[in-house]
């Protein structure tokens, strides 16, 4: 069943790397605990990219807990599951956010944990087109290392962990990190909820050379950023509203930008690349080593 699987996933993957001109960066944010502002950073780093000018994607991701909607304040009718079930395409689930930002939803419910990732998978590579256009796709995975969780990480361009500066958290986060490590070697981290640089990069440094001494010299781990602990972003999340819209200017907003600068100039990198392994297409293939 599943050689069948990936032989046809690996048909799909072929024809569509014929058909592709452009390379989307895949961005998976994900985090070892639960609550610890993946969404927040997910939707507000979704929305400063935009603003900047790409085609941006932002992926509710979360099995069974999507909540994205909430975050962006939009009314969703159809979402991923309709997709997996075969009621709906892709291109009518997607919910425009602004001119060139769009949402893929996610589904909320259990029922959603039938299907497996890779049907999922094998409904997106299908309908790639759609998703083309798309300079940078933010997936907001849940918490923790659960299968399809794996399978986001393993095929991403970019894999960024966020933690709090809380030990539960920070203990849950290199777990995290360590088992990402086992399938690749760069990870980057968001400090989220801390009082200041100096507070981000001296947990971080405590992160890395616990991280260096267990896991090995080869890990690369990165901090692409930090967000203060700021009353407005909880406000912002309860009210249904982007701080980065809401407040814009404000400390918690400059955070978001400067970690969407780092994102930036990853691209620009990218760019110069010219290997198909990056996209939609480096994606799936990426995918397809895993079965
Ligand atoms: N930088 C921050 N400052 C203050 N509160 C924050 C910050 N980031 C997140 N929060 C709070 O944490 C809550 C959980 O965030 P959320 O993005 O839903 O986490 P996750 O997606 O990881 O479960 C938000 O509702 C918000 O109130
Ligand atoms: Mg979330």
């Amino acid at each position: 069943m599943i050689g069948h699987q990936a032989e046809k996933l690996e048909q799909l993957v072929a024809s569509n790397s014929k058909k592709r001109s452009k390379k989307t960066r895949f961005v998976a944010i994900t985090s070892g605990k639960g609550g610890v502002g993946k969404s927040t950073i997910s939707s507000n780093l979704a929305f400063v990219l935009a603003q900047s000018g790409l085609n941006v994607g932002i992926f509710d991701a979360d099995i069974g807990l999507a909540n994205l909607d909430v975050m962006f304040n939009v009314r969703i009718k159809k979402n991923i599951l309709h997709v997996l079930k075969g009621e709906a395409t892709v291109a009518d689930i997607l919910i425009p956010i602004t001119r060139n930002l769009i949402l893929i939803p996610g589904e909320s419910g259990d029922e959603i944990l039938k299907y497996s990732s890779m049907a999922l998978f094998e409904r997106f590579m299908e309908e790639a087109e759609v998703l083309d256009k798309l300079d940078v796709m933010i997936i907001d995975t849940g918490a923790g290392i659960g299968e399809h969780i794996q399978m986001f990480l393993n095929a991403a361009d970019d894999v960024i962990v966020v933690t709090v500066p809380d030990p539960a958290a920070i203990t849950d986060a290199y777990a995290t990190i360590k088992t990402i490590a086992v399938i690749r070697d760069d990870v980057s981290l968001i400090m989220n909820q801390v009082k200041s640089e100096k507070e981000a990069q001296a947990v971080f440094d405590k992160i890395k050379k616990v991280a260096h001494a267990n896991i090995g010299p080869q890990l690369n781990l990165e901090l692409i950023g930090k967000i203060n602990s700021d009353l407005k972003v909880a406000s912002s999340v309860k009210k249904r509203e982007l701080f980065s819209l809401a407040y814009a200017g404000s400390s918690v907003h400059k955070d978001i930008v400067a970690i969407a600068n780092n994102i930036t100039k990853r691209l620009e990198r990218n760019v110069l690349v010219t290997s198909n392994e990056s996209g939609l297409t480096g994606l799936f293939k990426r995918l397809m080593e895993h079965f």
